[in-house]
């Protein structure tokens, strides 16, 4: 049955440069929609830059330009970026436009109508030197709590306590430096606390298979049990001077950005269905037979999860069909920084030489359909793209592509398909389409690779090269070659959602019509003539690495920039953040090191290291790890095997000559050595391999 899908991405702001961690979440929606595409369904993309709010206004005057012109800059600049990593949106469109507009309009009258607007008078701060009312990230102060210097009005990144503006110490704006007032204003607000609107999102979110387990467990936290009433009011309203739509009936009152932002869905869907005659309903009513899904961010859960359905439902509209979130982007185990360089920019990326596909399947490599951060270990980036890439999958190709060439006219002669390799694709694509759908993208990865090994076992046994040298047994050469590039064909079919400039180069030299998932079934006939082989894919340089690390490595004195600042990335460095460095963390630091329970199942002393033991450790639903660890003067290793304790799991792995350490378990010890031993650390007694530490 040919489903009809709709598919979306978060709108990135148009106040800045799309990074490295942005692009997990294009990339994974891009290679979901291919494959979608690939099976055959109608699947739309659609995305959008966010481009209302106070940081657009605020940029745009500094740059001294109007924040329409700075929006269309971005417009190309993001548009680009994404072409470049081959994110192939059906429309990239702006929620600066007049179908946002209409689309936020019916959606807040609807709502309006339904008795779910309110308004209210409210107390904020007021910044009188630049006449306007302050967003939380734009005030700043002494941190309630820790009294750290210079903390953002929503929270501490001292200490992570998260507060009101209201509740900071000696608070300025950080506009002017001013001294902000607290001045009332009326406010619009959308009704959450609304009984229908709670009895609406508990059922909803706790629907089978809307939301992952982990963001359906977030959302019980956050309505709370039946007859609680958690939710509370949502203020969409901002004052002027604010870049946005003016509410309809309300002068001098815009829509907050939050409120238009997915509204910015459905406005680059409309634009879509009038370029392209499509019904916009078909897609938007209530029952709609077609889906609906969001691929988002975490942190961005409240509000499509809570807000957005709700609006939808109450606005007479449909809901989405899931909610996708993925988690954060951490690169060599850390936040991504810009003073060590990692805060990686796409355009750099592609502007430093790097085949925005080695990116793209490692990060396939990495993904699966939870909410776990993901790590980019540029270590582990070059080895897997050198060994897979083209080691295991363009190796096939290149080693037996010149034969056909240069010996048969460019002719195949009968594949043979009763081969381990092509039974084994026969057997295993039926899965490795499974994962795709579940978006387990790892999963797939790692079967397809497990299968170009088969693959790659054949051609090393028939020996192309060694056949090339016996006249006698030029038939036998052609079967090698057919059958090699018939399995290289193969790959490009199950790898092309990955790798769609890399399957498109390998159609072109093996001269076929765009592959689908369907011709993972069949081989190509005898006769069939291919064209000079093109070359495929380049090895990664680990000197193009490091002159990436080199070119977005900011200076500690760089300015900053006042603005939201996703937690993705840290916030930017300051001289004074630099200089307070000491022996403190803060807490968004400390959590960026993932503390595991493991269970230690095996231990043994490692030949030729007098201090180590070698760790083999479960750590649930992380699978299982091996760890050398300096234990062997305090403990027998017999004693070990059982026991639990806590592993550092996103460490950087590293290459011993015993073999790869993938991660540290933790242990005390007295750094004067008054008191002798080391002493592992356990926890108490019901921690399970797996759970997280902090
Ligand atoms: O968090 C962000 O980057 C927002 N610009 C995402 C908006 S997603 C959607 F709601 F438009
Ligand atoms: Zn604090």
């Amino acid at each position: 049955m040919t489903r009809k899908i709709l598919v979306t991405s978060a709108l990135p702001y148009a106040n800045g440069a799309i990074h490295l961690g942005h692009l997990v979440e294009y990339i994974q929606t891009d290679i979901w929609v291919r494959f979608q595409k690939m099976r055959g369904h109608t699947c739309w993309y659609v995305c959008a830059d966010d481009t209302h709010g106070t940081p657009v206004m605020l940029r745009a005057e500094k740059e001294g330009i109007s924040p329409e012109v700075l929006i269309e800059r971005v417009h190309r600049e993001h548009a680009r970026d994404f072409a470049g990593f081959h994110v192939g949106f059906d429309n990239y469109y702006t929620t600066h436009s007049d179908e946002t507009r209409d689309c936020a309009n019916e959606i807040y009258s609807r709502l309006q109508a339904a008795g779910l607007i309110e308004t209210r008078v409210i107390e904020q701060y007021y910044d009188p030197v630049k006449q306007m009312f302050l967003p939380d990230r734009f005030i700043k102060g002494e941190c309630p709590k820790c009294s750290a210097a210079d903390q953002y009005g929503d929270n501490c990144e001292n200490c992570g306590s998260a507060y009101t503006a209201n509740e900071l110490k000696n608070p300025y704006s950080a506009v002017s430096g001013a001294r902000p007032e607290l001045r009332q204003s009326e406010h619009y607000f959308f009704r959450l606390s609304d009984p229908r609107c709670q009895s609406f999102l508990r059922d909803w979110t706790q629907a089978e298979g809307r939301l992952q387990t982990e963001a359906a467990n977030k959302l019980q936290e956050w309505l709370g049990g039946e007859g609680e009433n958690r939710l509370t009011d949502w203020d969409i309203s901002r004052d002027a001077p604010y870049f946005g739509f003016e509410i309809p009936g309300a002068p001098g009152k815009y829509f907050y950005v939050w409120l238009d932002a997915p509204i910015g869905y459905m406005g680059a869907f409309r634009n879509l269905c009038l370029r392209k005659g499509l019904d916009f309903d078909e897609y938007w009513r209530p029952n709609s037979a077609t889906e609906l899904y969001h691929f988002i961010g975490k942190d961005i859960l409240y509000f499509h999860a809570l807000f957005w359905p709700a609006e939808l439902e109450h606005a007479g509209y449909r809901t989405p069909s899931k909610i996708f979130a993925h988690g954060f982007l951490t690169v060599d185990g850390a936040k991504m920084s810009k003073s060590r360089g990692t805060f990686i920019t796409a355009e750099s990326y592609l502007a430093q030489g790097l085949d925005p596909e080695w990116l793209r399947y490692y990060y396939a490599a990495k993904l699966s359909s939870s909410m776990e951060d993901i790590d980019l270990n540029l270590e582990d980036f070059i080895a897997r793209v050198n060994s897979d890439m083209v080691g295991k999958f363009v190796n096939i190709a290149s080693r037996s592509a010149g034969f056909i060439h240069q010996r048969f006219a460019g002719q195949l002669c009968t594949c043979d398909d009763s081969l381990p390799a092509i039974q084994a694709i026969r057997e295993r694509r039926g899965l490795i389409a499974e994962h795709y759908e579940a978006r387990d993208f790892g999963k797939a990865i790692r079967e397809i690779m497990a299968l170009t090994d088969l693959a790659n076992q054949y051609v090393d046994s028939v020996k192309p090269w060694d056949l090339a040298r016996q006249p006698e047994r030029t038939g036998d050469l052609q079967v090698a070659c057919t059958n090699a590039l018939n399995l290289f064909r193969l790959f490009a079919i199950l790898l092309k959602p990955v790798l769609p400039a890399l399957s498109a180069r390998a159609e072109a030299f093996l001269n076929v019509a765009p592959l689908v998932w369907d011709d993972s079934a069949t081989v190509l006939a005898a006769g069939h003539a291919i064209n000079t082989y093109q070359h495929l894919m380049t090895r990664v340089d680990r000197k193009l690495v490091t002159a990436l690390i080199e070119a977005n490595r900011e200076s500690l004195a760089a300015v900053p920039q006042a603005g939201p600042q996703k937690t993705t990335a840290e916030p930017p460095e300051t001289a004074a953040a630099g200089t307070a460095s000491g022996p403190q963390v803060s807490l968004q630091d400390f959590m960026t090191v993932d503390l595991r329970i493991a269970r230690i199942s095996d231990a043994a002393p490692v030949d030729g290291a007098d201090k180590l033991l070698r760790l083999s450790l479960d750590v649930g639903p992380l699978g299982s790890r091996q760890v050398f660890a300096g234990l062997k003067a305090a403990y027998d290793p017999a004693t070990l095997v059982g026991r639990l304790t806590v592993l550092v799991a996103n460490l950087a792995p590293r290459k011993m000559k015993f073999g790869l350490s993938e991660g540290m378990v933790l242990a005390a010890s007295d750094a004067d050595g008054e008191v002798p031993g080391i002493f592992l650390l356990a926890p108490d007694t019901g921690a399970q391999p797996g759970m997280r530490v902090k």
